[in-house]
Formats: C-alpha cells, sequence, structure tokens
C-alpha cells in the first residue's frame, strides 16, 4: 500500500516587486530588527543594497563564502547576539541560505555547537521569524528542510534535517536573477533539473512530490537554454528552482547528489556543476540497473515531448546530453571533472564519501565505490 507524507509550510511570494512586502512580512511576524545574512557577489551586484533600503533597524552580514562552513554560522551567532536582533532575512544562493539555516538552528537550540545538531530533527522548532530571498535558478533550499554546511575540520558536508529550517516566507522576484551570470543561471538550473529528475525515480518518490517535479522539469527545458537577457526566462528558471526544491524536500534526492556532495568536499567543485558533470552517468547507470527506473525516464520524456515539444534525441537522457551542449556552447557550462580541477588521484576518497553521504540510500538502485569510481572516470 501507499503511504508517504508530504510538508511544506512556506508562504511564497511571486512576481514583479515581490520584495517589496518584506516589511510588511517582517513586521507581521514580530521583527524589529532584522539580520540580514547575504554574500560580497550579492553586494557588488546591488542587490543587498536594493533589500537594504526596504529595511529601517537591521544588521547585516556580507561574508558568506560561496562554500560556507560551521565555523561562518557560529561567527554570525555571534553578531546575531551583539546586535539585538529579532529576525533573519537571507538573500543569496544556496550557501547563503544554509548558512542562514544553520544560524536559525543554532539560536533555536539557545546556542552552542553546531555540530552537535547534526542529523535529523535535533532542534524541532524554530524560534526565530525567517525570511529567504533566492538569488540563484538552483538550490531550492528556501523550501527544503535540509540545510548542507561543510565542516572544514573533516573536508565533510554535513546535513541538518528538520521542519525547524523552513523559513516562514520566500520572496520569487524577478529581479533577484536578473544580474546573475549566465554560467550561474546555468549551472543552479542543471541543479534544479537534478534534485526534480531524482525526486522523480528515488524511492521515497510520491504522486505529490512527483507533480512539482514534472512542472520543474518542464519549465527548466523551456527556459534553460537562455539569451543573457531573457529576464522572463530567468524567472521562469527561479519558480522552476523551488518546483524542485518543494519535489526533493518530500522525496529526497539520489546518487548524482551522494557524488556531488562528495566533490564538493573534497575539491571544492560548485554543488551545480557537479550535479550537471554526474547527471547523464547516473541516470545512464541507474536506467540500465533498472527496468523501472528506465521507464521513470520514458515517462518523463513523453511528458516533455507533449509539452515543451521538439525534445532533442530518443530518451531523457538524449535530451538532459543536449541540453547542456547547449549550456555549455551559451554559457560556459563546464562538461568533465578534469575541467573543474578534479584530479584522478582523489577518486577513492569522493567514492567512500559518496556511499556514506545521506542521499545513497535514497536512490533507486544500490551502488558501491566502485561503481562511484567507475562514473567519475566516465565523467573525467
Ligand atoms: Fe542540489
Amino acid at each position: 500500500m501507499m503511504h508517504f507524507e508530504f510538508f511544506c509550510p512556506v508562504r511564497l511570494i511571486v512576481g514583479d516587486n515581490a520584495l517589496e512586502k518584506l516589511p510588511y512580512m517582517l513586521e507581521s511576524m514580530g521583527v524589529s530588527k532584522p539580520l540580514l545574512v547575504t554574500d560580497r557577489g550579492i553586494k557588488d551586484a546591488g542587490l543587498a543594497t536594493k533589500v537594504e533600503r526596504l529595511l529601517t533597524s537591521y544588521e547585516v552580514f556580507y561574508d558568506v563564502p560561496p562554500d560556507s562552513s560551521l565555523d561562518v554560522v557560529m561567527r554570525l551567532y555571534s553578531s546575531y547576539n551583539s546586535s539585538s536582533c529579532n529576525g533573519l532575512v537571507a538573500l543569496g544562493g544556496g550557501s547563503v541560505i544554509d548558512t542562514a539555516k544553520g544560524l536559525s538552528l543554532v539560536i533555536s537550540a539557545g546556542g552552542g555547537d553546531i555540530s552537535k545538531l547534526q542529523g535529523v530533527d535535533v532542534v524541532k522548532k524554530r524560534t526565530v521569524p525567517f525570511a529567504v530571498v533566492p538569488t540563484t535558478c538552483g538550490t531550492g533550499s528556501e523550501v527544503s528542510r535540509v540545510a548542507v554546511i561543510e565542516d572544514r575540520k573533516s573536508s565533510r558536508k554535513l546535513a541538518f534535517a528538520s521542519d525547524a529550517v523552513f523559513p516562514d516566507v520566500v520572496f520569487l522576484d524577478p529581479a533577484a536573477v536578473d544580474t546573475l551570470p549566465l554560467r550561474l543561471v546555468a549551472s543552479t538550473s542543471m541543479d534544479a533539473l537534478t534534485h526534480a529528475i531524482e525526486a522523480y525515480t528515488c524511492i521515497q518518490k510520491n504522486p505529490v512530490s512527483d507533480a512539482f517535479a514534472l512542472s520543474a522539469i518542464k519549465e527548466i527545458f523551456k527556459n534553460a537554454p537562455i539569451a543573457k537577457d531573457d529576464k522572463k526566462a530567468r524567472f521562469r528558471l527561479l519558480v522552476a528552482s523551488t518546483l524542485a526544491g518543494v519535489a526533493f524536500s518530500n522525496s529526497m534526492v539520489g546518487m548524482v547528489h551522494s557524488i556531488s556532495h562528495a566533490i564538493g568536499g573534497v575539491e571544492g567543485v560548485p554543488h551545480g556543476v557537479a550535479n550537471a558533470i554526474m547527471l547523464p552517468h547516473v541516470m545512464r547507470f541507474n536506467a540500465g540497473k533498472s527496468k523501472e527506473v528506465a521507464g521513470l525516464y520514458r515517462e518523463i520524456f513523453s511528458y516533455l515531448a507533449l509539452f515543451v515539444g521538439d525534445v532533442a534525441g530518443k530518451t531523457l537522457v538524449d535530451a538532459v546530453d543536449s541540453l547542456m551542449g547547449r549550456l555549455e556552447k551559451e554559457a560556459g557550462l563546464p562538461r568533465r571533472l578534469r575541467d573543474v580541477g578534479v584530479k584522478r588521484g582523489d577518486f577513492d576518497r569522493i567514492a567512500k564519501q559518496a556511499v556514506l553521504d545521506g542521499s545513497a540510500v535514497f536512490n533507486p538502485v544500490s551502488f558501491e565505490e566502485d561503481d562511484v569510481k567507475a562514473l567519475l572516470e566516465e565523467a573525467f
């Protein structure tokens, strides 16, 4: 018998000037002084200023690095405490959002070391109001119950899963992705596509997550090969990433993420890029080992043919390969591990971490270190 749970307790405010509602939403949550958590790239792009102009009393932290870590969360906790803030606003991509989620856990736990909070439901209830403004087309973190943050000491990505990390409200505003470099539009969209394809095929899939996953896949195939100034396509990709986020938060992801988390931890390769490179290889592996997965890929391909029209190739893997080829040409998306600094000598270490990753158990096909090494070799 079918059994599943579905949960997404996040208000979405979507469209032109959605951000203008931020002050009202903060006030309605009782926030008089938020801590704005963001990064230097967002500041340089003028986006932080846009949000700061909407706020009267606030503190700001511009220094979340591209691949954040537990130390950054603890530094932020000190800033939060010393500035008497009473709410959080995360403005950025996955690293910023997950860092703010980690901070919300530490605040809710009443302080202490964040590494003690890793795992599932260690903190059950969030005590600080929390708003998120995503600025990439891929993370989905704004609607997921997981934060992934690196422990620099062990070079491992730790997962913090709890309903407490869902934000109260998310703003999807086209202005937030207007200036995102095309290469990042491409890599983050491939992250979102990976979320949706893995959500549709992993062992915890269900009819509700399927609906979100299919809708995201359709939007990404329609809009991902974009022209530089196509604001409408960027915005639709932003919305698609949230759809994919809702899907995978309720069904989980699989082997692509297991490997890309390990590649990110060992080699520092950006998450979306690592996912994009590994996606077609893992899809071939899963489809080759499981008729059921091959059937699910056919379902997605038929859906695309119906709603997107002229889909390249004869299978979903062909279509993904073709989409990546266009993104490589038009946006400089890397296609091979050697192009992003991954070393053959690290394959053992990556494979060891990948099989232990939290996503591995949700993959529809079980796998071992040798399988991962073979796929890394293929993708090299
Ligand atoms: Fe991801």
